[in-house]
């Protein structure tokens, strides 16, 4: 845990930020993976471990914005436990390393809460992403489970966004640890991406590393042959010389900060010309959006950039016709570029994609685009000193997806589609960074990881 001021302090900085009421944080409970006492890697919920930082299951984090209290409601261990899980802090030892000197028995809390909810107080809670906890919480307000959701509170859920998307310089930190441990990752698979591989020898040995260095990866490992398909999780490919392997992984540590970078690598360790040409292209989109980085300037803006230079490097290649800019105007890009360029980064890998991505992304200056492409934007809005983003172009040769174009003859005034028909085989390509924007610019976080054609090429001959 990091010192308990540190959650004091955020603990009062949302105080700040809301009029009054309860602002409750149930944290995660233990699930079931195939019986009860057989369970899933317990995570702790993200918003719970950034205000009251203990990382055990069955425990509830209240702020009280009328009384100036806060509480941790949770059970010390009986002998049962004990003899199980052996000795433990107790809780009121535990909520003191938060900062917090007011604890209560879980049960107690439904008495806190109906007692506040008799006398008509607000509770504010954020929407959930777990069954256990939309019952728990239904349980508590006596309300709906199918429709608590509804209720979440838009005043905590924006007061969140704000200070958890400004990351302080410890938390910078973890995450550029946990890059540091992705930099291990990468470089491994980088070496073991050799014909008559498959795919899962590296993965398992990429996951691996991740729990031996930090903890587990930050979401399912994304390495394939397969890299047209954008989250590809099937892992049973043998590698073989032609085809390019994405890796997009990453891992958390145990405050559960997080790395998440892609490299591309071509089987065998040498770039083809056809390869090296199309990797340049997501390359320079990479450098000059990460170059674009800025407090003030729209993220949406960057996208939009990185995808002009991709419509002007495959129009180089004469697999996209006419003019660049007006290709990326009307969305024809986004037959190889479909998704958006990145996403905050901290305790969630998507950071605070529970909140609601239109919160944490958009706001009233920059709104959503409902275009295909743009719409896959998960952040548009301007960047502020001390957000976390990922930036991650690529250029995709999805069959499905070019089929339907083609048929549709849709923006044939800006794809050579006789062209792109004989990069089908291709795979895709996409290049991932975690940054920093900083008070005038940006730092792109963690040890760096091979990147340039040739950097690749002498670290998977090593
Ligand atoms: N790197 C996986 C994702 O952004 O969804």
């Amino acid at each position: 845990m990091f010192p308990s001021t540190i959650y004091s302090e955020r603990r009062k900085k949302l105080r700040s930020e809301l009029p009054g009421g309860i602002a409750l944080f149930l944290g995660n409970t233990d699930i079931a993976f195939n019986y009860p006492a057989n369970q899933y890697t317990f995570r702790q919920d993200s918003n719970f471990s950034y205000f009251f930082g203990l990382d055990h299951p069955d425990l509830a984090g209240l702020i009280d914005l009328d009384e100036g209290k806060d509480i941790i409601f949770g059970n010390d261990l009986d002998i049962s436990d004990i003899i199980w899980m052996g000795k433990q802090p107790t809780i009121a030892e535990q909520a003191a390393k938060a900062g917090v000197s007011v604890t209560f028995p879980l049960i107690e809390l439904i008495e806190y809460i109906g007692i506040a909810v008799a006398k008509g107080r607000r509770i504010h809670f954020v929407p959930t992403y777990r069954a256990e906890t939309r019952i728990q919480l239904a349980g508590l307000l006596a309300n709906d489970h199918l429709k608590i959701q509804d209720k979440a509170s838009p005043e905590l859920i924006r007061a969140i966004v704000k200070l958890r998307m400004v990351k302080d310089e410890p938390e910078v930190k973890e995450i550029e640890k946990m890059i540091d441990v992705a930099y291990i990752m990468h470089t491994t698979a980088m070496k073991m991406a050799k014909p008559g591989v498959v795919e899962q020898q590296i993965a398992g040995t990429i996951e691996g590393i991740a729990l031996a260095n930090a903890g587990p990866v930050s979401f399912p490992v994304i390495l394939t042959v397969n890299g047209q398909t954008l989250h590809n999780h099937y892992h049973g490919n043998i590698l073989n010389e032609g085809r390019m392997m994405v890796i997009d992984a990453g891992c958390e540590n145990d405050l559960h900060y997080a790395s998440d970078i892609t490299r591309t690598v071509p089987v065998g360790g040498k770039f083809s010309q056809r390869q090296m040409e199309i990797y340049e292209i997501v390359l320079k989109a990479n450098m000059e959006a990460i170059n674009a980085v800025k407090p003030g300037v729209p993220f949406k803006d960057i996208h939009l950039l990185a995808a002009r230079v991709i419509a002007k490097g495959l129009t180089g290649l004469g697999l996209m016709k006419g003019e660049p800019d007006e290709a990326v105007a009307k969305g024809a890009h986004t037959l190889f570029f479909p998704h958006g360029l990145g996403h905050p980064l901290g305790l969630d890998v998507h950071d605070l994609e529970g909140m609601g991505e239109n919160y944490v992304g958009y706001d009233n200056e920059v709104q959503r685009s409902k275009e295909f492409g743009l719409a896959y934007l998960r952040f548009g809005r301007k960047l502020q000193p001390g957000f976390v983003m990922t930036i991650e172009p690529g250029i995709y040769f999805i069959p499905e997806l070019f089929e339907i174009w083609k048929n549709e003859n849709r923006h044939a005034e800006f794809i050579n589609y006789d062209k792109v028909e004989q990069y089908l085989d291709f795979g895709g390509i996409r290049i991932e960074d975690d940054v920093l924007v900083t008070a005038d610019g940006v730092r792109v976080l963690g040890r760096p990881i091979p990147k340039t054609v040739s950097e690749i090429e002498e670290m998977m001959a090593g």
